[in-house]
Protein backbone atom coordinates (compact mmCIF):
# COMPACT_ATOMS: atom_id res chain seq x y z
CA UNK A 1 0.00 0.00 0.00
CA UNK A 2 1.35 3.78 -0.76
CA UNK A 3 1.96 6.36 2.37
CA UNK A 4 -1.09 8.83 1.40
CA UNK A 5 -0.27 10.96 4.58
CA UNK A 6 0.23 14.80 3.73
CA UNK A 7 3.62 15.17 5.88
CA UNK A 8 6.94 16.19 4.06
CA UNK A 9 8.42 12.69 2.65
CA UNK A 10 11.57 12.15 4.11
CA UNK A 11 10.96 14.02 7.57
CA UNK A 12 10.84 12.15 10.72
CA UNK A 13 7.78 13.63 11.85
CA UNK A 14 5.15 11.64 10.57
CA UNK A 15 1.39 10.98 11.58
CA UNK A 16 0.24 8.23 13.78
CA UNK A 17 -3.09 7.37 14.59
CA UNK A 18 -3.20 4.98 17.58
CA UNK A 19 -6.22 3.13 17.90
CA UNK A 20 -6.84 1.80 21.26
CA UNK A 21 -8.98 -1.36 21.77
CA UNK A 22 -11.05 -2.41 25.20
CA UNK A 23 -8.43 -4.64 26.76
CA UNK A 24 -6.88 -4.84 30.15
CA UNK A 25 -3.69 -3.88 28.02
CA UNK A 26 -4.50 -0.61 26.87
CA UNK A 27 -2.41 0.83 29.72
CA UNK A 28 0.89 -0.81 28.16
CA UNK A 29 -0.32 1.15 25.15
CA UNK A 30 0.42 4.57 27.25
CA UNK A 31 4.10 3.59 26.54
CA UNK A 32 3.66 3.16 23.10
CA UNK A 33 2.03 6.51 22.52
CA UNK A 34 5.47 8.10 24.66
CA UNK A 35 7.50 5.96 22.44
CA UNK A 36 5.97 7.92 19.26
CA UNK A 37 5.94 10.95 20.68
CA UNK A 38 9.50 10.98 22.01
CA UNK A 39 10.33 10.24 18.65
CA UNK A 40 9.16 13.55 17.09
CA UNK A 41 5.89 11.88 15.49
CA UNK A 42 2.63 13.33 15.59
CA UNK A 43 0.41 11.25 17.50
CA UNK A 44 -3.75 10.97 17.62
CA UNK A 45 -5.45 8.56 19.31
CA UNK A 46 -8.76 7.11 18.63
CA UNK A 47 -9.69 4.47 21.66
CA UNK A 48 -12.95 2.92 21.23
CA UNK A 49 -15.79 3.24 23.63
CA UNK A 50 -14.64 0.57 25.76
CA UNK A 51 -10.84 1.05 25.70
CA UNK A 52 -12.51 4.56 27.70
CA UNK A 53 -13.41 1.82 30.50
CA UNK A 54 -9.61 1.05 30.93
CA UNK A 55 -7.96 4.47 30.53
CA UNK A 56 -9.54 8.06 30.60
CA UNK A 57 -9.69 10.23 27.89
CA UNK A 58 -7.55 12.63 29.75
CA UNK A 59 -4.62 10.58 29.78
CA UNK A 60 -4.19 9.77 26.02
CA UNK A 61 -4.61 13.85 25.40
CA UNK A 62 -2.36 14.20 27.72
CA UNK A 63 -0.05 11.71 26.42
CA UNK A 64 -0.59 12.81 23.11
CA UNK A 65 -0.81 16.57 23.24
CA UNK A 66 -3.84 15.95 20.99
CA UNK A 67 -7.57 15.86 21.36
CA UNK A 68 -9.05 12.25 22.03
CA UNK A 69 -12.25 11.61 20.41
CA UNK A 70 -14.25 7.99 19.91
CA UNK A 71 -17.63 8.39 18.15
CA UNK A 72 -17.92 9.57 14.58
CA UNK A 73 -20.79 11.97 15.60
CA UNK A 74 -17.88 14.06 17.58
CA UNK A 75 -16.71 16.79 15.48
CA UNK A 76 -19.22 16.09 12.48
CA UNK A 77 -18.61 19.45 10.94
CA UNK A 78 -14.23 17.92 10.22
CA UNK A 79 -15.42 14.78 9.30
CA UNK A 80 -13.20 13.48 11.47
CA UNK A 81 -12.99 9.67 10.04
CA UNK A 82 -11.76 10.78 6.51
CA UNK A 83 -9.70 13.35 7.92
CA UNK A 84 -7.86 11.15 10.36
CA UNK A 85 -7.77 8.61 7.72
CA UNK A 86 -6.27 10.25 4.86
CA UNK A 87 -3.80 12.06 6.82
CA UNK A 88 -2.06 9.19 8.85
CA UNK A 89 1.49 7.38 8.02
CA UNK A 90 0.65 4.86 10.12
CA UNK A 91 -2.11 3.27 12.02
CA UNK A 92 -1.29 1.13 14.89
CA UNK A 93 -4.34 -0.62 16.68
CA UNK A 94 -3.23 -1.99 20.41
CA UNK A 95 -4.25 -3.79 22.05
CA UNK A 96 -6.30 -5.11 18.54
CA UNK A 97 -9.32 -7.30 20.85
CA UNK A 98 -10.96 -10.29 19.09
CA UNK A 99 -13.72 -7.80 19.04
CA UNK A 100 -11.90 -4.92 16.87
CA UNK A 101 -10.20 -7.51 15.01
CA UNK A 102 -13.87 -8.96 13.63
CA UNK A 103 -15.61 -5.76 13.25
CA UNK A 104 -12.03 -4.27 11.15
CA UNK A 105 -12.19 -7.81 9.00
CA UNK A 106 -15.83 -7.46 8.12
CA UNK A 107 -15.48 -3.55 7.00
CA UNK A 108 -17.64 -2.11 9.94
CA UNK A 109 -17.88 1.36 10.53
CA UNK A 110 -19.81 1.89 13.90
CA UNK A 111 -17.29 3.72 15.80
CA UNK A 112 -14.66 6.91 14.80
CA UNK A 113 -11.82 4.04 14.47
CA UNK A 114 -13.59 1.13 12.67
CA UNK A 115 -14.56 4.08 9.94
CA UNK A 116 -11.46 5.62 10.01
CA UNK A 117 -9.81 2.42 8.96
CA UNK A 118 -12.30 1.94 5.80
CA UNK A 119 -10.36 5.80 4.87
CA UNK A 120 -6.70 4.62 5.38
CA UNK A 121 -4.15 4.06 2.66
CA UNK A 122 -1.35 4.15 4.93
CA UNK A 123 0.51 0.75 6.63
CA UNK A 124 -2.05 -0.39 9.37
CA UNK A 125 -0.04 -2.34 11.94
CA UNK A 126 -2.65 -5.08 14.58
CA UNK A 127 -1.20 -5.83 17.48
CA UNK A 128 -3.69 -9.12 19.06
CA UNK A 129 -3.96 -8.99 22.73
CA UNK A 130 -6.48 -11.55 24.51
CA UNK A 131 -6.60 -14.64 25.99
CA UNK A 132 -5.00 -17.61 24.72
CA UNK A 133 -8.05 -19.23 23.83
CA UNK A 134 -9.80 -16.10 21.87
CA UNK A 135 -6.59 -15.91 19.85
CA UNK A 136 -6.70 -19.18 18.71
CA UNK A 137 -10.39 -19.19 18.53
CA UNK A 138 -10.80 -20.27 14.51
CA UNK A 139 -13.20 -16.81 14.23
CA UNK A 140 -10.22 -14.61 15.45
CA UNK A 141 -7.56 -16.93 13.31
CA UNK A 142 -9.90 -16.00 10.30
CA UNK A 143 -10.36 -12.53 10.66
CA UNK A 144 -6.22 -12.31 11.25
CA UNK A 145 -6.18 -13.73 8.12
CA UNK A 146 -8.59 -11.91 6.44
CA UNK A 147 -6.66 -8.70 7.91
CA UNK A 148 -3.60 -9.78 6.48
CA UNK A 149 -5.30 -10.39 3.11
CA UNK A 150 -6.07 -6.86 3.33
CA UNK A 151 -3.02 -5.61 3.43
CA UNK A 152 -2.81 -5.17 7.18
CA UNK A 153 0.33 -6.14 9.15
CA UNK A 154 -0.90 -8.37 12.52
CA UNK A 155 1.74 -8.65 14.94
CA UNK A 156 2.21 -12.13 16.55
CA UNK A 157 1.61 -12.03 20.19
CA UNK A 158 4.04 -12.60 22.64
CA UNK A 159 3.90 -15.75 25.47
CA UNK A 160 3.62 -15.57 29.17
CA UNK A 161 0.81 -14.33 31.76
CA UNK A 162 -2.07 -13.17 30.75
CA UNK A 163 -4.48 -11.54 33.13
CA UNK A 164 -5.61 -13.56 36.02
CA UNK A 165 -3.87 -16.37 36.77
CA UNK A 166 -3.66 -18.65 33.33
CA UNK A 167 -0.36 -17.68 30.65
CA UNK A 168 0.06 -18.33 26.54
CA UNK A 169 0.35 -17.22 23.62
CA UNK A 170 -1.89 -13.58 23.73
CA UNK A 171 0.14 -11.77 25.41
CA UNK A 172 0.90 -7.32 24.35
CA UNK A 173 4.39 -7.74 22.86
CA UNK A 174 6.65 -4.84 24.92
CA UNK A 175 6.10 -1.68 23.79
CA UNK A 176 9.43 -1.06 22.64
CA UNK A 177 8.50 -4.10 20.52
CA UNK A 178 5.61 -2.83 18.94
CA UNK A 179 7.31 0.44 18.66
CA UNK A 180 10.01 -1.21 16.63
CA UNK A 181 7.33 -2.70 14.14
CA UNK A 182 6.00 0.63 13.88
CA UNK A 183 8.73 2.56 12.67
CA UNK A 184 9.62 -0.27 10.38
CA UNK A 185 6.36 -0.26 8.63
CA UNK A 186 6.78 3.82 8.00
CA UNK A 187 10.67 2.99 6.72
CA UNK A 188 9.05 0.40 4.31
CA UNK A 189 5.77 2.33 3.42
CA UNK A 190 3.99 -0.64 3.19
CA UNK A 191 3.23 -3.99 4.89
CA UNK A 192 5.49 -6.69 6.46
CA UNK A 193 4.46 -9.90 4.03
CA UNK A 194 3.21 -12.73 6.26
CA UNK A 195 5.33 -15.23 4.08
CA UNK A 196 7.71 -17.67 6.65
CA UNK A 197 4.87 -19.37 7.82
CA UNK A 198 5.74 -23.06 8.38
CA UNK A 199 9.32 -21.67 8.33
CA UNK A 200 11.94 -22.29 10.87
CA UNK A 201 13.99 -19.46 11.30
CA UNK A 202 17.48 -20.05 13.46
CA UNK A 203 19.84 -17.27 13.99
CA UNK A 204 23.01 -16.66 16.25
CA UNK A 205 23.23 -13.15 17.81
CA UNK A 206 25.57 -12.07 20.15
CA UNK A 207 29.26 -11.98 21.25
CA UNK A 208 30.91 -15.21 22.48
CA UNK A 209 32.81 -14.98 25.67
CA UNK A 210 35.84 -17.28 25.82
CA UNK A 211 36.67 -17.91 30.11
CA UNK A 212 40.34 -17.36 31.24
CA UNK A 213 39.21 -18.58 34.86
CA UNK A 214 36.28 -18.57 36.80
CA UNK A 215 36.24 -14.94 36.43
CA UNK A 216 38.02 -13.40 33.32
CA UNK A 217 36.99 -13.88 29.85
CA UNK A 218 37.77 -13.07 26.33
CA UNK A 219 34.47 -11.03 24.65
CA UNK A 220 33.66 -8.82 22.02
CA UNK A 221 31.49 -5.34 21.49
CA UNK A 222 28.43 -7.40 19.80
CA UNK A 223 25.24 -6.04 21.20
CA UNK A 224 23.09 -8.64 19.82
CA UNK A 225 21.32 -5.81 18.47
CA UNK A 226 21.38 -7.13 14.39
CA UNK A 227 20.44 -10.88 15.26
CA UNK A 228 17.61 -9.99 17.96
CA UNK A 229 16.05 -7.51 14.69
CA UNK A 230 16.15 -10.51 12.81
CA UNK A 231 14.61 -13.02 14.56
CA UNK A 232 11.90 -10.04 15.07
CA UNK A 233 10.99 -9.57 11.80
CA UNK A 234 11.44 -13.32 10.70
CA UNK A 235 8.65 -13.78 13.65
CA UNK A 236 6.56 -11.00 12.26
CA UNK A 237 6.87 -12.55 8.98
CA UNK A 238 5.30 -16.24 10.27
CA UNK A 239 8.45 -17.84 10.65
CA UNK A 240 9.09 -20.12 14.39
CA UNK A 241 12.38 -18.59 15.46
CA UNK A 242 14.89 -19.78 17.84
CA UNK A 243 17.94 -17.03 18.24
CA UNK A 244 21.11 -18.98 20.12
CA UNK A 245 22.32 -15.83 22.09
CA UNK A 246 25.48 -15.02 23.42
CA UNK A 247 26.31 -12.23 25.42
CA UNK A 248 24.09 -9.31 24.38
CA UNK A 249 23.23 -5.44 25.67
CA UNK A 250 19.46 -5.43 26.02
CA UNK A 251 18.43 -6.19 22.14
CA UNK A 252 14.58 -5.68 23.29
CA UNK A 253 12.98 -9.35 24.32
CA UNK A 254 11.16 -10.06 20.73
CA UNK A 255 7.77 -11.29 20.48
CA UNK A 256 6.79 -15.14 19.83
CA UNK A 257 10.68 -16.07 19.51
CA UNK A 258 12.55 -19.28 21.82
CA UNK A 259 16.06 -17.61 23.23
CA UNK A 260 18.42 -20.30 23.92
CA UNK A 261 21.51 -18.69 25.88
CA UNK A 262 25.25 -19.86 24.84
CA UNK A 263 28.38 -18.16 26.47
CA UNK A 264 31.75 -19.50 24.53
CA UNK A 265 32.04 -20.40 20.22
CA UNK A 266 31.67 -24.36 21.35
CA UNK A 267 28.33 -23.79 22.73
CA UNK A 268 27.16 -21.73 20.10
CA UNK A 269 28.33 -23.74 17.43
CA UNK A 270 26.90 -27.07 19.23
CA UNK A 271 23.46 -25.71 19.19
CA UNK A 272 23.45 -24.21 15.72
CA UNK A 273 24.67 -27.24 14.40
CA UNK A 274 22.51 -29.58 16.00
CA UNK A 275 19.77 -26.56 14.83
CA UNK A 276 20.70 -26.63 11.86
CA UNK A 277 19.49 -30.08 10.74
CA UNK A 278 15.64 -28.79 10.97
CA UNK A 279 16.11 -25.13 9.97
CA UNK A 280 14.83 -23.87 6.32
CA UNK A 281 17.16 -21.07 7.03
CA UNK A 282 19.90 -20.74 9.11
CA UNK A 283 21.47 -17.29 9.87
CA UNK A 284 24.96 -16.56 11.69
CA UNK A 285 24.93 -12.98 12.90
CA UNK A 286 26.53 -13.50 15.81
CA UNK A 287 30.33 -12.15 16.75
CA UNK A 288 31.72 -15.02 17.19
CA UNK A 289 35.57 -15.42 19.00
CA UNK A 290 38.25 -17.02 16.91
CA UNK A 291 40.51 -18.14 19.55
CA UNK A 292 40.30 -19.46 22.40
CA UNK A 293 42.52 -19.83 26.08
CA UNK A 294 44.22 -23.31 25.20
CA UNK A 295 43.42 -23.94 28.96
CA UNK A 296 40.71 -22.47 31.55
CA UNK A 297 42.11 -21.74 35.01
CA UNK A 298 40.23 -23.25 37.91
CA UNK A 299 40.81 -21.26 40.31
CA UNK A 300 41.38 -16.94 40.04
CA UNK A 301 44.94 -16.24 38.09
CA UNK A 302 46.74 -14.23 40.32
CA UNK A 303 48.46 -11.16 39.91
CA UNK A 304 51.50 -12.84 41.68
CA UNK A 305 55.71 -11.40 41.58
CA UNK A 306 56.44 -12.49 37.91
CA UNK A 307 53.69 -9.44 35.93
CA UNK A 308 51.53 -10.59 33.52
CA UNK A 309 52.02 -14.40 31.39
CA UNK A 310 50.95 -14.63 28.24
CA UNK A 311 47.82 -16.16 27.27
CA UNK A 312 48.26 -19.15 24.81
CA UNK A 313 45.18 -19.31 22.62
CA UNK A 314 44.10 -21.99 20.04
CA UNK A 315 41.83 -21.48 17.10
CA UNK A 316 37.73 -21.64 17.79
CA UNK A 317 35.35 -23.60 15.41
CA UNK A 318 34.67 -21.36 12.28
CA UNK A 319 30.78 -22.20 12.84
CA UNK A 320 29.17 -21.03 9.27
CA UNK A 321 32.18 -22.45 7.42
CA UNK A 322 31.25 -26.20 9.27
CA UNK A 323 27.34 -24.96 8.53
CA UNK A 324 27.91 -24.89 4.50
CA UNK A 325 30.43 -28.42 4.97
CA UNK A 326 27.58 -30.32 6.59
CA UNK A 327 24.93 -29.14 4.07
CA UNK A 328 27.79 -30.25 1.38
CA UNK A 329 27.77 -33.85 3.38
CA UNK A 330 24.21 -34.21 3.41
CA UNK A 331 23.76 -33.80 7.60
CA UNK A 332 22.15 -30.65 7.17
CA UNK A 333 19.53 -30.23 4.20
CA UNK A 334 20.19 -29.31 0.70
CA UNK A 335 18.03 -26.78 0.47
CA UNK A 336 18.66 -24.88 4.06
CA UNK A 337 19.51 -21.36 3.32
CA UNK A 338 22.87 -20.19 5.43
CA UNK A 339 23.28 -16.63 5.89
CA UNK A 340 26.60 -15.09 7.19
CA UNK A 341 27.47 -11.77 8.17
CA UNK A 342 31.06 -9.66 7.74
CA UNK A 343 32.19 -7.09 10.02
CA UNK A 344 35.03 -5.16 7.79
CA UNK A 345 36.80 -2.12 8.71
CA UNK A 346 38.96 -2.14 5.04
CA UNK A 347 42.68 -2.44 5.32
CA UNK A 348 45.98 -1.94 2.90
CA UNK A 349 44.65 -5.33 1.36
CA UNK A 350 41.50 -4.21 -0.13
CA UNK A 351 38.39 -1.71 1.20
CA UNK A 352 35.15 -3.34 2.97
CA UNK A 353 33.24 -4.79 -0.02
CA UNK A 354 36.55 -6.47 -1.09
CA UNK A 355 37.33 -8.04 2.01
CA UNK A 356 33.25 -9.14 1.99
CA UNK A 357 33.40 -10.53 -1.73
CA UNK A 358 36.87 -12.74 -0.64
CA UNK A 359 34.92 -13.88 2.72
CA UNK A 360 31.70 -15.00 0.55
CA UNK A 361 33.79 -17.34 -1.36
CA UNK A 362 35.91 -18.48 1.51
CA UNK A 363 32.66 -19.12 3.59
CA UNK A 364 30.41 -20.94 0.91
CA UNK A 365 26.87 -19.45 2.26
CA UNK A 366 24.17 -18.47 0.19
CA UNK A 367 23.80 -14.77 1.09
CA UNK A 368 26.53 -12.43 3.12
CA UNK A 369 25.73 -9.41 4.97
CA UNK A 370 28.53 -6.93 4.66
CA UNK A 371 28.68 -4.60 7.30
CA UNK A 372 31.79 -1.47 7.82
CA UNK A 373 32.69 -1.39 11.23
CA UNK A 374 34.82 1.05 13.73
CA UNK A 375 34.49 4.55 14.73
CA UNK A 376 31.02 3.57 16.56
CA UNK A 377 29.88 2.05 13.28
CA UNK A 378 27.15 -1.37 13.52
CA UNK A 379 28.19 -2.29 17.15
CA UNK A 380 25.49 -1.56 19.67
CA UNK A 381 24.12 1.65 17.10
CA UNK A 382 20.12 1.61 16.31
CA UNK A 383 21.30 1.87 12.28
CA UNK A 384 22.75 -0.13 10.22
CA UNK A 385 23.89 -0.11 6.32
CA UNK A 386 26.00 -2.55 4.10
CA UNK A 387 25.67 -4.25 1.44
CA UNK A 388 24.11 -7.88 0.37
CA UNK A 389 26.16 -10.24 -1.49
CA UNK A 390 24.88 -13.49 -3.03
CA UNK A 391 26.65 -17.04 -3.93
CA UNK A 392 25.25 -16.21 -7.33
CA UNK A 393 26.89 -12.72 -7.65
CA UNK A 394 24.34 -10.02 -7.33
CA UNK A 395 25.06 -7.25 -4.63
CA UNK A 396 22.23 -4.91 -3.01
CA UNK A 397 23.31 -1.94 -1.06
CA UNK A 398 21.27 -2.08 1.96
CA UNK A 399 20.62 1.78 2.67
CA UNK A 400 21.13 3.18 6.13
CA UNK A 401 18.26 2.35 7.88
CA UNK A 402 17.24 1.01 11.48
CA UNK A 403 18.58 -2.73 12.12
CA UNK A 404 14.96 -4.06 11.79
CA UNK A 405 14.41 -2.16 8.27
CA UNK A 406 17.66 -3.73 7.20
CA UNK A 407 16.64 -7.44 8.55
CA UNK A 408 13.54 -7.11 6.64
CA UNK A 409 15.61 -5.93 3.49
CA UNK A 410 17.77 -9.29 3.96
CA UNK A 411 14.65 -11.55 4.60
CA UNK A 412 12.95 -10.09 1.26
CA UNK A 413 15.86 -11.94 -0.45
CA UNK A 414 16.37 -15.02 1.97
CA UNK A 415 12.57 -15.72 1.02
CA UNK A 416 13.65 -15.71 -2.61
CA UNK A 417 15.87 -18.47 -1.80
CA UNK A 418 13.92 -20.78 0.64
CA UNK A 419 12.21 -23.05 -2.00
CA UNK A 420 8.08 -23.17 -1.77
CA UNK A 421 8.48 -27.38 -1.23
CA UNK A 422 10.99 -28.75 0.89
CA UNK A 423 13.71 -30.72 -1.37
CA UNK A 424 13.58 -34.45 -0.28
CA UNK A 425 16.74 -36.21 0.12
N1 LIG B 1 31.91 -16.95 12.17
C1 LIG B 1 31.74 -18.26 12.58
N2 LIG B 1 32.70 -18.87 13.33
C2 LIG B 1 33.84 -18.22 13.64
C3 LIG B 1 34.04 -16.90 13.21
C4 LIG B 1 33.05 -16.29 12.47
O1 LIG B 1 30.71 -18.85 12.27
N3 LIG B 1 34.76 -18.83 14.37
C5 LIG B 1 30.86 -16.36 11.32
C6 LIG B 1 30.26 -15.08 11.86
O2 LIG B 1 29.09 -15.34 12.64
C7 LIG B 1 29.89 -14.35 10.58
C8 LIG B 1 30.96 -14.80 9.60
O3 LIG B 1 31.47 -16.03 10.11
O4 LIG B 1 28.65 -14.77 10.06
C9 LIG B 1 32.11 -13.85 9.41
O5 LIG B 1 32.64 -13.48 10.66
P1 LIG B 1 33.91 -12.52 10.75
O6 LIG B 1 34.29 -12.37 12.18
O7 LIG B 1 33.64 -11.28 9.96
O8 LIG B 1 34.96 -13.35 9.91
P2 LIG B 1 36.11 -14.38 10.27
O9 LIG B 1 35.67 -15.73 9.85
O10 LIG B 1 36.50 -14.23 11.70
O11 LIG B 1 37.27 -13.93 9.26
P3 LIG B 1 38.39 -12.76 9.42
O12 LIG B 1 38.99 -12.91 10.79
O13 LIG B 1 39.33 -13.07 8.33
O14 LIG B 1 37.68 -11.45 9.21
Amino acid sequence: MATAGTSTPGTHRRRILVGVGGGIAAYKVCSVIRHFTEAGHDVRVVPTRSALKFIGAATFEALSGNPVSTEVFDDVDQVAHVRLGQGADLVVIAPATADLMARAASGRADDLLTASLLTVRCPVLFVPAMHTEMWEHPATQANVTTLREHGSTVMTPASGRLTGTDSGPGRLPDPQEIAMIGELLLERADALPYDLSGRRVVVSAGGTREPLDPVRYLGNHSSGKQGFALARAAAQRGATVTVVAGSTADPGDPAGVDIVRVASAQELSDEMTKRAAEADVVIMAAAVADFRPISVAESKIKKGEAGPAPIELTTNPDILRGLVESREAGRIPRDTVIVGFAAETGDERGGVLDHGRAKLRRKGCDLLVVNAVGDGKAFGTEDNTGWLLSATGTETALPLGSKTLMSSRILDEVRALVPDERVAD
